[in-house]
This record gives C-alpha cells, sequence and structure tokens, in this order.
C-alpha cells in the first residue's frame, strides 16, 4: 500500500475509533446524568467523528486505496479506562485522556496538515475535521470541571491518572508521520519532526497550564 494511502486508512480507523468511544463515553454520561448541554456536544461529537471517518474514508479511496484494506479490530472499539472504578472516575479519566490530551492535541496538528494541502479529498476531510476539533477539545475540559466539582477527591484521582496520559500523548507523536519519498504535504501528511514540534509545544502551552488551573502537575 502506498504511504498515502497507508495513512489514510489509519486515520479512517482512527475517527471510527473516536466515534464509538464517544458513544460509549456519551451512554456513561446519561447513566450519572451529566447536564443536558454535556449530553448534547457529546451526542454531537459522535456524529462528528463518524463524518470524520467518512470523509477520510472517500480520501483513502480517491488516493487509490482498495476498500478491503480497512479492517475494524472491534476489541480497540471500546473505553479501557479504570475497568473497576464507579462511572463518574472512569468518565474522568477518559475526558482528561481521550479529550483534554487527545483532543487538545488534535487542534494545532490538523491545521498544520491542513495548511499544505492542495489534494480535493484531503482538504474536505481536514477542513471539516479542524471545524470540529475545537469543540471537542472545549467538551472535554468542561466536561472536566463539571465531574470535578461532583467528586471531591477528583483532583487526587487524575493527579494519578494525568501525568501518563501526556506522557502517552507526548510519545504517540514522537517520531509519528510520514518519512517515504512519496510522503505529501499534498494530501495531508507531515514529517515527524513536525509532528513531534507540535506536539510539544501544545502540552507546554495549553494542555500543561490548563491542568495546573486545576490543581493537576503534569
Ligand atoms: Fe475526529
Ligand atoms: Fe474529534
Amino acid at each position: 500500500m502506498r504511504h498515502i494511502q497507508k495513512v489514510w486508512a489509519q486515520r479512517t480507523l482512527a475517527e471510527y475509533r473516536s466515534a464509538c468511544l464517544t458513544a460509549e463515553l456519551q451512554h456513561w454520561l446519561l447513566v450519572i446524568a451529566v447536564s443536558p448541554d454535556t449530553l448534547d456536544v457529546c451526542h454531537r461529537i459522535v456524529m462528528d467523528e463518524v463524518a470524520h471517518a467518512e470523509l477520510s474514508r472517500e480520501a483513502f479511496l480517491a488516493a487509490g486505496g482498495d476498500p478491503a484494506a480497512l479492517p475494524l479490530a472491534r476489541d480497540t472499539l471500546f473505553l479501557p479506562h479504570d475497568v473497576e472504578a464507579p462511572l463518574e472516575y472512569r468518565a474522568l479519566s477518559v475526558a482528561a485522556d481521550v479529550f483534554c490530551c487527545g483532543e487538545t492535541v488534535a487542534v494545532p496538528l490538523f491545521l498544520a496538515l491542513r495548511e499544505d494541502a492542495t489534494e480535493a479529498p484531503a482538504i474536505e476531510a481536514l477542513d471539516r475535521i479542524v471545524r470540529d476539533e475545537a469543540t471537542h477539545r472545549a467538551f472535554g475540559w468542561t466536561l472536566l470541571d463539571e465531574l470535578l466539582e461532583r467528586l471531591p477527591d477528583g483532583v487526587v484521582w487524575l493527579q494519578q491518572r494525568a501525568p501518563e496520559f501526556v506522557r502517552r500523548i507526548a510519545d504517540a507523536y514522537d517520531g509519528y508521520g510520514s518519512t517515504t519519498v512519496d510522503q505529501g504535504p499534498e494530501w495531508g501528511l507531515m514529517p515527524p519532526v513536525r509532528y513531534g514540534e507540535i506536539t510539544r509545544q501544545c502540552i507546554d502551552e495549553v494542555i500543561r497550564p490548563r491542568f495546573a488551573k486545576r490543581g493537576v502537575t503534569v
């Protein structure tokens, strides 16, 4: 498979996985009865991620990808966080990990990927993703605050976990990206050094200060 196809295949599966994980979180949030506004945004995010997956799949096909090469690993489509804990704490972990780390870093990363893209299917997918990611980021921090208000020991819970979430996201994007010859900014691809730079900058300038404001050192 060409590198461009591989990247868009990975993106398709990652976006679909985001839809599944957010839908599972939404059910937890219904069970623990968070605010209707929070539920409403969570519900919208599920369908945003389905749209991202669909647009990424179209980019993958436009790049010559074979639809049979998009196998979903079903066991990765469930939230693995703190399975023994009450749902409030599980949701707190997911907010911190998937949204306050994952979606917060996604904002500058996708903006950078969009900047040099010139191929129409890539532009269409990246434009939609860029448009939605800021809302997804905001949802994470709002949900975190709503849960912290309810959980007297929530800050202690986060202090035991959030540093690892931040470390994981830094590692995930360190060396991530395309190094092969057919790497193509026109298709929304970026070299590993840029992934690393943008991620580190986002952690230093956005993620760390926002956790610190809530009493959590990461
Ligand atoms: Fe997405
Ligand atoms: Fe997202």
